[in-house]
């Protein structure tokens, strides 16, 4: 067996120390600076207003802006849902947006005779029913829903 000698032995632990203090640096450096843009968070609850807020006959448009991360940009966005309710405590909200290609739908109280109130997109002429379901148009599936929640008289929902 070859001795190592002395200034190469001393090398050598420098050499290590100094790789094992680069890793134990760069590995948290490298999370803290990556991190962020491969984050994928849930959304966040936004509150829209009191439960006595929202009428039982019809559904109210109600818009709210929240921030949204992008990696590293934290930008504002308006968060717009229908809400609608049959007993002032269970709560439905569903986006505004057309889930043809996201222009924005209005109520109408009567769709037609047949289809009653539903929901009306005007870019392509898609027709949602009034629980957002698919009646016609290029619509490729229903107004998306967002989770609801009630907490002290304040009803709150899950942006997507
Ligand atoms: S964007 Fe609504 S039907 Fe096309």
């Amino acid at each position: 067996m070859r001795e190592l000698p002395r200034r190469d032995f001393l090398a050598r632990m420098v050499g290590g120390v100094a790789g094992g203090v680069a890793a134990l640096l760069g590995i948290p450096a490298g999370v803290f600076v990556i991190g962020p843009s491969q984050e994928r968070r849930t959304g966040d609850w936004v509150a829209l207003g009191t439960v006595d807020d929202f009428p039982l006959e019809k559904p109210r448009l109600i818009s709210a802006t929240v921030a949204k991360q992008q990696g590293w940009v934290v930008e504002e966005q308006e968060l717009s849902v229908f809400v609608s309710t049959e007993d002032g405590t269970e709560f439905v909200a569903m986006s505004d947006k057309c889930t043809h290609l996201g222009c924005r739908v209005r109520y109408v109280d009567e769709i037609d005779e047949a289809a009653g109130p539903g929901f009306f997109c005007p870019c392509h002429n898609g027709v949602f029913d009034s629980e957002g379901g698919v009646v016609a148009g290029p619509i490729p599936r229903p107004l998306d829903r967002l989770e609801t929640k009630v907490e002290e008289g304040r009803l709150f929902v899950r942006e997507l």
